[in-house]
């Protein structure tokens, strides 16, 4: 078994986490969010997304957030398009990564961005075109992997096809989404075996929500495949407005937990990240969802 000496976390929370959230969260909490984590060590950071506020309205001040945050060097902030005309806008805005996002499913591609599989990545295709003029990174994002709120469980050769289509129109990496937290690891691995076909190990990531408690078992046999890079959010934020039921992406605070304890370096302080993921938690009145956090709040409290 050889393990990854060194993972790379990027925080999903104030875009996959916040995008979920029913009560308004101010634009300055946001900021201050994005702050707390890049002072608690995290190098990547998820912070908005450019899609239709109809759609989305709690992402509808990207370009406030954006504009709010003093950037730290090194720190790579990245920004969700879903089509050139989401392109446009978040360009203005300096990001130094974007997302386009589609799905392994039909219907979820239908009920998230409103069109098909194939109908998503001929829009895509022009933004990945713009964005690497621009001299941006293009990550894409694959949802319903593994399993799909409305079709049920997702072949491998649904993600296969998809992660071709990917690499077709020049994503530079890719995420493998459980975007409903359904996965159990041998099921996981497939979709990363699928995607492998086509990425490098190191242009491949995991991005596991945590409906049914699975995702530190699906991060622990992503990462005996060699698998570096996860998706993660603070205290557990968040799921997908499209995915009713699904809960929030693992939370970092237990990721960081499990990493550290196996002597992987995140760079990450984890004290600090808990910190983090107790303010927001307060702004939005409840406790973090995070074993990791609750056990060393209440060590603290002792
Ligand atoms: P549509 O209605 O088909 O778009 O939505 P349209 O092109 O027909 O335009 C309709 C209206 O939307 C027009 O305005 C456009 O200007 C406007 P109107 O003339 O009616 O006033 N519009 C936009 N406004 C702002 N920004 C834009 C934009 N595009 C069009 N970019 C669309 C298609 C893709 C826009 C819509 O379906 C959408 O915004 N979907 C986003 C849904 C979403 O954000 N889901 C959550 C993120 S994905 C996720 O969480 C999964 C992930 O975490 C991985 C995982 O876990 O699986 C990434
Ligand atoms: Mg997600």
């Amino acid at each position: 078994m050889t393990l990854p000496t060194r993972v790379k976390l990027v925080e999903v929370g104030p875009r996959d986490g916040l995008q979920n959230e029913k009560q308004p969260v101010p634009a300055a909490v946001k900021v201050e969010l994005v702050h707390r984590l890049q002072d608690a060590g995290l190098t990547d950071i998820e912070v908005t997304s450019f899609v239709s506020p109809k759609w989305v309205p709690q992402m509808g001040d990207n370009a406030e957030v954006m504009a709010g945050i003093q950037r730290k060097p090194g720190v790579r902030y990245s920004v969700l398009t879903p089509n050139l005309q989401g392109f446009e806008a978040a360009v203005k805005t300096s990001p130094d990564e974007i997302v386009v996002f589609a799905s392994a499913s039909e219907a979820f591609s239908q009920k998230n961005i409103n069109c098909s599989i194939a109908e998503s990545i001929a829009r895509f295709a022009p933004v990945v075109e713009a964005a690497k003029a621009a001299g941006i990174f293009v990550r894409g994002a694959m949802s319903c992997t593994v399993g799909c709120p409305y079709e049920g469980e997702v072949a491998p050769e649904r993600v296969d096809y998809l992660a071709g289509l990917m690499k077709g129109i020049g994503v530079q990496h890719v995420g493998v989404a459980d975007t409903i937290g359904v996965g159990t690891p041998l099921k996981v691995q497939r979709a990363l075996e699928a995607t492998l076909k086509h990425y490098d190990l190191n242009d491949v990531s995991g991005h596991f929500h945590d409906t049914y408690g699975q995702a530190l078992a699906n991060t622990l046999i992503s990462l005996q495949m060699g698998v570096w890079q996860f998706d993660t959010s603070v205290a557990g934020l968040g799921g997908c407005p499209y995915a009713k039921g699904a809960t929030g992406n693992v939370a970092t605070e237990d990721v960081v937990y499990l990493l550290h304890g196996m002597g992987i370096d995140t760079g990450i302080d984890l004290d600090k990240l808990i910190d983090a993921g107790q303010f927001i938690s307060d702004f939005l009145q409840r406790k973090p969802n995070s074993r990791a956090a609750t056990a060393l709040l209440n060590k603290r409290a002792a």
